[in-house]
């Protein structure tokens, strides 16, 4: 079976051809599914924009979509991750998309030789594939290219799998990645791919501003009390003083759900520099073209 759980399986090659093939069903182009196709969607975080779009996807691919709600499923009576694929698996689903708290929770499902496609619509604080590929088409739309692009990521890196997965892929394409935010939150495996900046510097400097939530159901209650919303949005957010030294050509783009005056003031949400409800339209051509992938 075929997976797609990382940015480290996304070669610069296939990221184009997904990108163009993304590009394609904006443009109109017809889906070339030649069997049918049972998808279910398994989500044991919230989310409203990755499950909806997955499932929006499915439809305009012709799949069929199966319901899973993991707190009415028999997961809640000790089954476990494995034997709930397998059993969908027997009833005929194809592909299941899966979100789930754990780091890297794919990899002892792979290795079992699971039967049926894994797409992995976020891990823990690993990897968030379908954000990451959304984002490069986000930014591939505007600039046309990616090498020699300066892309700021600030925020909350430390919980996050959208930085993760989109400083790894941006490094691999070229892209200058350098980083903001609450220095604690700089850890070693950021330093590896790119500088850190303080957030007056880094905005003048970039093309993409890329904000990530803070992730309040994560954080100790030490960094609960240093970073109220007013102290973080003063200390690491987007204010609209600060968005005033962004370049012309620049964009904003946040994964979402944003905490409006948070990482970026209210204001500049819709604003003409954000990207934001796009990223979030173009998800839907990312995921088919994804999906589709599964089943060439
Ligand atoms: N960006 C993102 O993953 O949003 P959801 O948590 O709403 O799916």
């Amino acid at each position: 079976n075929k997976h797609f759980v990382s940015a480290d399986q996304v070669t610069p090659a296939f990221a184009d051809q997904l990108i163009a093939r993304a590009e394609a069903f904006k443009a109109g182009a017809e889906p070339q599914l030649t069997q049918p196709v049972y998808a279910s969607n398994l989500f044991f975080e919230a989310s409203t924009r990755t499950h909806t779009s997955f499932e929006m996807a499915e439809r305009k691919l012709g799949m069929t979509v199966i319901p899973f709600d993991p707190t009415h499923s028999s997961v809640t009576k000790g089954e476990t991750l494995e034997d709930t694929l397998r059993t969908i698996a027997a009833i005929g689903v194809n592909v299941a998309v899966i979100r789930h708290p754990e780091d890297a929770y794919y990899t002892p499902l792979i290795a079992a030789d699971v039967p049926l496609h894994l797409m992995n619509a976020g891990d823990g604080a690993g990897q968030h594939p379908s954000q990451m590929m959304l984002d490069l088409m986000t930014i591939h739309e505007e600039f046309g290219h990616f090498a020699g692009l300066r892309v700021g990521i600030v925020g909350d890196l430390a919980h996050s799998r959208v930085a993760r997965s989109d400083m790894a892929m941006l490094t691999k394409l070229g892209a200058q990645v350098t980083f903001s935010g609450p220095k604690a939150w700089y850890t070693a495996d950021f330093a590896e791919y790119g500088p850190y900046v303080p957030l007056k510097e880094l905005v003048p400097q970039v093309d993409v501003l890329m904000l990530l939530r803070v992730q309040l159901e994560r954080l100790t209650e030490a960094e609960t009390r240093e970073f109220s919303a007013a102290n973080y949005h003063a200390q690491f957010g987007l204010t609209e003083e600060l968005a005033a030294t962004m370049p012309k050509q620049a964009i904003i783009m946040h994964p979402a759900p944003v905490n409006r005056d948070v990482e970026l003031a209210s204001s500049l949400v819709t604003g003409p520099q954000s990207r934001i409800f796009t990223q979030m339209k173009n998800g839907v051509f990312m995921r088919m073209a994804m999906l589709e992938w599964l089943f060439k």
